[in-house]
């Protein structure tokens, strides 16, 4: 019976040890605000999450795709110049633009 119980707490810490990174991601999109533009419905010209991340999804077989993405993102374009996109640090952007390829779940 302990040896039960003592299983199961192996497993659950396992489990809180492993739990998936994109759930600490989705978290930080969140916080970032990502979705008051990129939510469902999207905001006028932005693309929703779920379209960035199927657009995104070509991204997978390169491994710096992330990293070249976030600085794209940070640095913005000519015409569009985004806060929530240029306040990221390069690390959360990162995170987010990995978060995204991988299907922003
Ligand atoms: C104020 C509204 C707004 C917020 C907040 C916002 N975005 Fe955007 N985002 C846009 C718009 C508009 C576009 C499309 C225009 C463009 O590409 O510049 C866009 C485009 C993007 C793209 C595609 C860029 C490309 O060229 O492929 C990504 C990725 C992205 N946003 C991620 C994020 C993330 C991650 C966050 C949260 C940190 C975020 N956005 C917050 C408005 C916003």
């Amino acid at each position: 019976m302990l040896d039960m119980t003592n299983r199961h707490l192996i497993c659950l810490l396992l489990a809180l040890l492993c739990a998936p990174p994109v759930q600490a991601s989705s978290q930080l999109a969140l916080d970032k605000g990502c979705y008051s533009c990129h939510g469902e419905p999207p905001r006028r010209n932005a693309p929703s999450m779920a379209q960035l991340a199927t657009d995104y999804a070509r991204y997978r077989s390169q491994a710096d795709a992330p990293r070249r993405l976030a600085d794209k993102l940070r640095e913005g374009g000519l015409f569009a110049h985004i806060a929530a996109h240029e306040r990221l640090s390069p690390e959360e952007c990162e995170t987010l633009m990995r978060w995204i390829i991988e299907g922003a779940k």
